[in-house]
């Protein structure tokens, strides 16, 4: 059933959980993800960036998620760093029923000003916002970020107070992509409880693929070329949840498993050019990267 980000994310601050959001671009993608909230038991957030609006288009988007939103388990269509106010306001007027404003890349007072624009038209509607303070590494929406800038808890209090968002994205050491660390990643998980201390209300994870080994080494053995790349282990993820994280951003996990899929299919059917033959393995592979990942944010069994 399709929820708003506010309903889904107090749940889970409540009840200790964090809730996965999951980037769509496609059908199959979409189903994997869908899947997977089915058989855990677990709500769900499908969220879609500025570039998958962009690739996919406003109304297709809208029509997968809506379809998957018919199932029993809580949906929510989620808007991943949305920085134009023109999408933003489309997607509002759209049915999207959760909004995040990306003004990290501003000042303290712009972000503040366009957050709070935004959070007025959002809750005018019903729906709930996301903002963010810090600066997460890594490629956001085509601007890369390489530097992370700690999330400041004084300034989250002030942001908060003044924006009125109902979710809050920090930064405590992740960034984007497949490449985050180099050598084995920690969190600032002191700055993460200081800060949930001080506001007690969803906080969200960005950048926080586990870019599994296993992923990386089917996608390299069918041809990918990686280097070297570094998720956030498992055991991370779970003391972030356990220090007050409520949502948890994943996309490259999600590529990955596609490429991995995709990748082993055609190297071992050269012969088979039906699109629903490549892309099965792929639904499959989503679908359990999906499931381990809701098992580690203990959302499984919460819908
Ligand atoms: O945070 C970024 C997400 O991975 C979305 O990436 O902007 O390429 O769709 P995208
Ligand atoms: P990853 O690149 O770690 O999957 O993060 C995705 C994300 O934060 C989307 O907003
Ligand atoms: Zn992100």
């Amino acid at each position: 059933m399709l929820v708003t980000l506010k309903q889904i994310l107090n749940k889970a601050n409540k009840e200790n959980y964090a809730v996965g959001a999951f980037n769509i671009n496609n059908m199959e993608v979409t189903q994997a993800i869908i899947n997977a909230a089915v058989s855990q038991k677990s709500p769900v957030i499908l969220q879609t960036s500025q570039g998958a609006l962009e690739y996919a288009g406003r109304d297709y988007l809208k029509a997968l998620a809506y379809t998957a939103a018919k199932q029993k388990v809580p949906v929510v269509l989620h808007l991943d760093h949305g920085r134009d106010l023109e999408i933003i306001k489309k997607c509002i007027n759209a049915g999207w029923t959760g909004i995040m404003y990306d003004g990290s890349h501003l000042a303290f007072e712009e972000n503040i000003k366009n957050t709070a624009k935004v959070v007025k038209w959002a809750h005018a509607k019903g729906i709930g916002v996301e903002g963010e303070l810090g600066t997460i590494g890594g490629a956001e929406e085509k601007i890369i970020a390489r530097e992370i800038i700690y999330t400041d808890p004084d300034a989250a209090v002030e942001f908060v107070k003044k924006t009125k968002v109902d979710a809050l994205a920090i930064a405590i050491g992740t960034s984007h992509g497949a490449y985050k660390f180099e050598g084995s990643g920690r969190l600032d998980l002191h700055l993460l409880k200081t800060i949930k201390q001080r506001l007690n209300m969803p906080l969200v994870l960005h950048g926080a693929s586990g870019v599994p080994a296993w992923l990386v080494t089917q996608a390299v053995r069918y041809g990918a070329q990686l280097g070297k790349p570094e998720g956030v282990p498992d055991d991370q993820i779970i003391h972030a949840v356990e220090y007050g994280i409520n949502k948890v951003n994943t996309d490259t996990d999600i590529r990955l498993a596609f490429d991995a899929a995709v990748r082993k299919f055609v190297a071992e059917k050269p012969e088979d050019f039906d699109p629903r033959h490549i892309l099965l393995p792929a639904r499959e592979l989503i679908q359990k990267v999906v499931e381990h990942r809701m098992q580690v944010f203990g959302s499984n069994g919460k819908a």
